[in-house]
C-alpha cells in the first residue's frame, strides 16, 4: 500500500495530524498562524509546518487528504457564539485548499454548533460544487479511548463515496487511568502555576471530587458575592478532577481553577501541562514550544489524539477500499 499524503490547515501543534501520522499518512504541509504551535508540530511530527495565515497562502501542495480544524470560538457554547466573529469565515478557506490540493477526502473538525451555522451551509455548498459528497459525524472523544467528554463535529467531503464513522470502543477510560501513570522527574511539562493568596486558601479547602459549592459551605468568607447571586449554575468551577470519571472538555484555560474542574484529584494545584496533554491523549514524549499559556492553548485547542486516530483510520480504510476496487 502506498503512503498516503495529507495537508493540515489550522494545524495547531498537530494533535489532529498525529492520528493520521499514526495510520501511516505523510504530512506534506501543516499551516498555522501561531509560531509556537508550528514549532511544536515540527518537533513532534514532521518538519513540514509553516507559520502563516491560511487565507493568504497560495503555495498549496497536492495531497490525498486535507484536514482542517478552523477556529471554533465563534461557534462554541463555551465561547460567545458570535455569528459575526470574523474567525468564523476562516472555515470558508477550506474549499480553496481542497481544490488546489486536489484532495479526495476533506475532513473539517469543529464544535457541534458549527453544523447549524451559515458558514457550514456555505462550506457544504462550495464543496458540493466541486464534486464532493458531504456527510457529518458527531463523535465523542470518550468513546474512542480518551478520558474526556468532548463532542466534536466532523464534516467529511468525499470524492470516493460515503463511508462509515469509526466504531466506538467498548471500554471507557477515566482521568485516574492517565493521571496515575508516573511522570519522570525533570519533565519540563509537569508544571502548574503556583497558587497564592486567596486561590491557595480556597484550593486547600476543596475536598476530593469537591468544587465551589464546598467552598461556599466551608468558607463563605472566601467566596465573592457574585457566586451567591448567580446561584450554583457554574458548579464545575474550582472543582477537583474525579479520578473515576472522564474529565469534562478540557479548555485552553485548564490551568485556571476558576474556569472548570481542573484541580488535581488530591494535590493542591491545577493539572500540570503534561497531565492536560495526557487528558488529550498526547504521547508523553511530545514537547511543546512556548510559555505555559501558549502551551496550554496548543493542548486545549487540539483534537484528542485517540479520536483523531479513529477518524484517520476510517479515512484510510475508505481510501484503501477504493484503490483495491479500482485495481481489481
Ligand atoms: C482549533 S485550533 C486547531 C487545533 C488542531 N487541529 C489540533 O488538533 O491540534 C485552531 C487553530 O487555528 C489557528 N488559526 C487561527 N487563525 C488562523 C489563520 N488565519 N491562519 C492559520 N491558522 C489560524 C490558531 O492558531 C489555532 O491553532
Amino acid at each position: 500500500m502506498r503512503n498516503m499524503t495529507f495537508c493540515d490547515i489550522f494545524s495547531g501543534a498537530g494533535l489532529f495530524s498525529a492520528g493520521f501520522v499514526d495510520h501511516g499518512f505523510e504530512p506534506v504541509l501543516a499551516i498555522d498562524i501561531s509560531k509556537e504551535a508550528i514549532a511544536s508540530y515540527n518537533r513532534n511530527l514532521r518538519d513540514v509546518g509553516v507559520t502563516a495565515s491560511v487565507s493568504g497562502f497560495d503555495d498549496i501542495p497536492q495531497a490525498d487528504v486535507l484536514i482542517a480544524g478552523p477556529p471554533c470560538q465563534g461557534f462554541s457554547t463555551l465561547g460567545r457564539q458570535d455569528p459575526l466573529d470574523v474567525r468564523n469565515d476562516l472555515a470558508l478557506e477550506v474549499p480553496r485548499w481542497a481544490k488546489a490540493s486536489n484532495a479526495e477526502v476533506v475532513v473539517v473538525e469543529n464544535v457541534p454548533p458549527f453544523l447549524s451555522s451559515q458558514q457550514w451551509r456555505r462550506l457544504a455548498v462550495m464543496l458540493e460544487g466541486q464534486g464532493y459528497e458531504i456527510f457529518t459525524w458527531l463523535l465523542d472523544a470518550v468513546d474512542y479511548g480518551t478520558p474526556q467528554l468532548r463532542r466534536r463535529a466532523f464534516t467529511i467531503a468525499s470524492k470516493i463515496g460515503r463511508f462509515n464513522a469509526p466504531a466506538p470502543h467498548h471500554e471507557r477510560i477515566t482521568a485516574g487511568d492517565v493521571l496515575a501513570r508516573e511522570i519522570p522527574v525533570g519533565d519540563e511539562l509537569h508544571r502548574w502555576p503556583q497558587p497564592v493568596g486567596i486561590a491557595a486558601q480556597r484550593i486547600q479547602l476543596i475536598p476530593p471530587r469537591g468544587d465551589k459549592r464546598d467552598l461556599m459551605r466551608l468558607a463563605p468568607e472566601l467566596c465573592p458575592p457574585s457566586w451567591t447571586r448567580v446561584g450554583c449554575q457554574a458548579t464545575d468551577v474550582w472543582g477537583r478532577v474525579d479520578p473515576d470519571q472522564p474529565l469534562n472538555t478540557i479548555r485552553c484555560t485548564f490551568q485556571n481553577p476558576s474556569k472548570g474542574r481542573y484541580l488535581h484529584p488530591v494535590e493542591n494545584r491545577t493539572l500540570s501541562l503534561r497531565e492536560g496533554a495526557r487528558i488529550q491523549g498526547v504521547p508523553d514524549h511530545w514537547m511543546f514550544a512556548g510559555r505555559p499559556y501558549p502551551v496550554a492553548r496548543q493542548i486545549g485547542n487540539g483534537v484528542p489524539v485517540p479520536l483523531a486516530r479513529a477518524v484517520a483510520g476510517a479515512v484510510r480504510d475508505a481510501i484503501s477500499k477504493t484503490e483495491i476496487k479500482v485495481a481489481a
